[in-house]
């Protein structure tokens, strides 16, 4: 068992901390270079300065007290909210709220679905479900978990885009929402938003876009020509869209976005309590407190980026996804699981382990991403990884060797996310 840690004496200066940080810090995997499959995003320096600079300008304010105190934080965050609104082509009921992650920006769309199920239904409280990929992201499974929501999860298409017939056959009179996701996270596949929107509309339900990977870059994938499906407002039955800026935002963490097609969809999500001595509270998230840096930042670095800079990074990043998928291809014995929408990808094997891959890489220095079904390895790419492109794939090719030979052997290393 590991020792529990004293409370400090204190004192301690900053360059003793700072050591300190930096000799903990060996044993971490070296992200900067491209290590590790997921957590990290990266565009260029000048993106990461001016995010990290703004963060620090807003590093004390706190917009729980952006209509009272902070009101440069309220415009700040109303201008992200507008941009967002503007770039998933809302109609001018729509309304957006700024979150602290995707999992947040999931729970309060899945709230308001809920509760706008309710309110249909004359206050009905009996069980309800909610009907989704089977790709879609565990944090549905949070919110349903935390609200007693049983969860239906329909199966994928050879393409790995969920089957919308058989989703739609695990619909009844009691499901809050159907799911799509743009693009899934295992296979890097965006659902045919389309189809689920026409089911949407056909059965009267409230339908979510997870966007929280894709959200504030595929629709400049889909500018630069690219064949990146779209997944906004532009499809009527899409009600609600879930985008991180955390992710391929190129935002500081922990920034997200949900947006809804009518600001009256969200209002059953936002908290509001009186009883207590200091009178009324209201948060339109789950947190109370939350990092205005967060908000100073992802207004700073959508206003630099803009258009231009989205493309611009986009047209990088495709390049970086286009020249893995090629040279992966090209290794006996592996294939890509699905032809990536965006900037994940999932590549498996019929003839070797791919567990006993991913041990190889481990053993050579590579944060392993998995997925179990079908199992095989995952990255969701930045642009940390364009620079390591050549390692890894000398890597991978020798770790496809070494599980040949070893073929028959348990592998160590198992998918965790
Ligand atoms: C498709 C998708 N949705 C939701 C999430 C949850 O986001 P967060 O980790 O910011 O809560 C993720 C995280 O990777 C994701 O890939």
């Amino acid at each position: 068992m590991t020792k529990r840690s004293n409370f400090p004496e204190g004192g301690t200066s900053w360059a003793s901390l700072k050591a300190e940080m930096d000799s903990l810090r060996e044993g971490d995997i070296d992200w900067k270079n491209g290590r590790a499959p997921l957590y990290v995003f990266y565009n260029d320096a000048d993106t990461l300065e001016i995010g990290k600079r703004a963060f620090n300008e807003y590093f004390s304010e706190n917009a729980l007290g952006r209509k009272r105190a902070f009101l440069s934080v309220q415009k700040m965050e109303r201008d992200v909210l507008d941009f967002g609104l503007d770039l998933f082509s809302a109609p001018d009921s729509g309304h957006g709220v700024f979150t602290s992650g995707g999992s947040e920006s999931i729970l309060l769309a899945m709230k308001a679905a809920r509760d706008t199920w309710r309110a249909r239904h004359d206050g009905d409280r009996g069980p309800l479900n909610l009907v989704m990929p089977i790709s879609a992201h565990p944090a549905f499974d949070k919110a349903s978990n935390l609200m007693d929501i049983e969860i239906r999860r329909a199966p994928l298409r050879d393409d790995y885009r969920v089957d919308v017939d058989a989703l739609g056959e695990l619909v009844d009179d009691r499901t809050l929402a159907i799911v799509g996701s743009a693009p899934c996270f295992p296979h890097g596949v965006v659902d045919d938003i389309e189809a689920l929107s026409r089911l949407a509309m056909d059965k009267g339900l409230w339908m979510h876009v997870d966007a929280c990977v894709g959200g504030w870059v595929a629709p400049f994938f889909a500018q630069n020509g690219r064949s990146t499906p779209d997944f906004d407002f532009r499809f009527s039955g899409v009600r609600s869209i879930s985008a991180d800026l955390h992710k391929f935002g190129f935002c500081p963490k922990p920034a997200s976005t949900v947006f809804f097609r009518d600001g009256a969809d969200h209002e059953p999500a936002i908290f509001v309590a009186d009883a207590w001595p200091n009178g009324r509270f209201e948060t339109p998230t789950l947190v109370g407190t939350r990092p205005a840096g967060s908000v100073a930042s992802a207004w700073a670095v959508l206003n630099h980026l803009g258009t231009e800079g989205y493309r611009d990074v986009a047209g990088r990043l495709a390049g970086v996804v286009d020249a893995y998928v090629a040279d992966i291809e090209a290794i006996d014995g592996l294939r890509m699981v699905a032809t990536p929408d965006l900037s994940i990808i999932n590549f498996t094997s019929d003839e070797v382990d791919m567990g006993l891959v991913a041990d190889g890489m481990k053993a050579r220095g590579w944060l392993p991403g998995m997925t179990q079904a079908p199992k095989g390895l995952h990255i969701m790419m930045s642009m940390f990884h364009g620079p390591a492109r050549e390692d890894y794939i000398a890597d991978l090719k020798e770790a496809v060797a070494e599980a040949r030979e070893k073929a028959g052997r348990k592998a160590k290393t198992e998918a965790v996310y």
